[in-house]
C-alpha cells in the first residue's frame, strides 16, 4: 500500500514537470521563432536629420526622401531579416489567428549594393519602416506577418528606385509576386502596411489586391510617408478593393518617425479592439 502511495506521488510529480515543457518552437501568431522582424531598433533620428531631397531632383515632381543617417546595425538588421522568414501566412504553414499583418516594405525588397549609400537611400536598410510598424502590429494583435515581396527587387540606390517605381506606375504594371497568402479564408481582418510611393502605393500592393481577395473582410491600412502624406493611397486602395471593409480609422506617421511609433502603434491598436 505504501509502496503504491509512493508510485502514485511520482507518477503525478512527473507529469506536471512534463507539462510545463510545451513546445515553445511556434508564437501566438503562428509564426516561428526566427520568425519575428529585427526587434525594434533604437535609430536615433535627431532634429538634424536632413530631408534629403536629391539635389539633382526636380522637388516638385519627386518624392521626398529621408536621410536617417542608417547605421552599420542596420545593415546588419538587414541581413538578419533576410535570413528570417517573415511569411508565416503562407503555404503549409497552419495558422491559429484570424488577423493577418501584411505589409510592403522597400527594405524586403532589395538586395543591397555593396556601396549603398544609406543616407541618401533612406530606409532601405532594415527594418524598413513600414517593416517595423508591422512587426509591431503583429505583437499587438497575434496576428501573422506576410511580407509583400516582389520576384524581382527594386535598386538599393534611391534614385534608381524612384525611377523604376515611376516607371511602374506609368506602365499601371503589377510586379510579380513571389507568393500569395495561401490561407486567405483564414482571416477575417487585415492590417495592410504600406510606404507611399509616388504620391500612391507601390505597384506590388495592387497586385497583392488583385491576387489576394480581401471582399468581406476588415481591413485597416497603416503607412508610412514623407512630406506627402498618404495622397492618393487610400482611394486607390480602395478602387482596387472595393468590397473590402475598408476603415476609415488609418494609422501613418512621417518616415522620420516611424521607428519612435512603438507607442502610437500600440494605442492605435488598441483603440480597435485589440
Ligand atoms: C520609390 C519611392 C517613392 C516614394 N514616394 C514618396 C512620395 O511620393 N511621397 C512621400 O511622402 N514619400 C515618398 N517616399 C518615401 C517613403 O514613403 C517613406 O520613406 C517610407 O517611410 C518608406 O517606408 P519603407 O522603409 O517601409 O519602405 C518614397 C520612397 C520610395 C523608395
Amino acid at each position: 500500500m505504501k509502496k503504491k502511495m509512493i508510485s502514485l506521488i511520482l507518477t503525478a510529480a512527473l507529469l506536471t514537470i512534463t507539462a510545463g515543457c510545451g513546445n515553445t518552437g511556434t508564437q501566438s501568431g503562428g509564426q516561428t521563432d526566427g520568425a519575428q522582424p529585427p526587434a525594434a531598433e533604437s535609430t536615433t533620428q535627431s532634429a538634424a536629420d536632413t530631408q534629403a531631397e536629391a539635389d539633382t531632383q526636380d522637388s516638385v515632381a519627386q518624392p521626398d526622401a529621408q536621410a536617417d543617417g542608417a547605421t552599420q546595425a542596420q545593415a546588419e538588421a538587414q541581413s538578419e531579416a533576410a535570413a528570417g522568414d517573415t511569411s508565416g501566412a503562407t503555404e503549409g504553414e497552419e495558422s491559429s489567428s484570424n488577423v493577418l499583418v501584411a505589409y510592403f516594405s522597400w527594405a524586403d525588397n532589395t538586395v543591397l549594393d555593396e556601396d549603398v549609400d544609406a543616407v541618401s537611400s533612406p530606409s532601405v536598410t532594415a527594418p524598413g519602416n513600414v517593416q517595423e510598424l508591422a512587426g509591431w502590429v503583429q505583437e499587438e494583435t497575434g496576428g501573422d506577418l506576410f511580407s509583400i515581396r516582389v520576384t524581382d527587387p527594386y535598386p538599393s540606390d534611391w534614385d534608381e528606385c524612384l525611377d523604376r517605381a515611376n516607371e511602374e506606375r506609368g506602365e499601371d504594371a503589377r510586379p510579380q509576386l513571389q507568393e500569395n497568402v495561401e490561407n486567405l479564408d483564414d482571416y477575417d481582418t487585415v492590417f495592410l502596411g504600406y510606404p507611399n510611393w509616388w504620391y500612391g502605393v507601390p505597384m506590388a500592393l495592387l497586385s497583392f489586391l488583385e491576387e489576394n481577395d480581401l471582399s468581406g473582410k476588415q481591413v485597416y491600412l497603416f503607412c508610412s510617408h514623407g512630406t506627402g502624406g498618404l495622397a492618393d493611397s487610400v482611394d486607390i486602395i480602395e478602387e482596387a478593393a472595393p468590397d473590402a471593409e475598408i476603415s476609415d480609422n488609418i494609422f501613418d506617421c512621417y518616415e522620420e518617425d516611424a521607428s519612435s511609433s512603438q507607442g502610437e502603434i500600440q494605442s492605435w491598436v488598441e483603440e480597435l479592439g485589440y
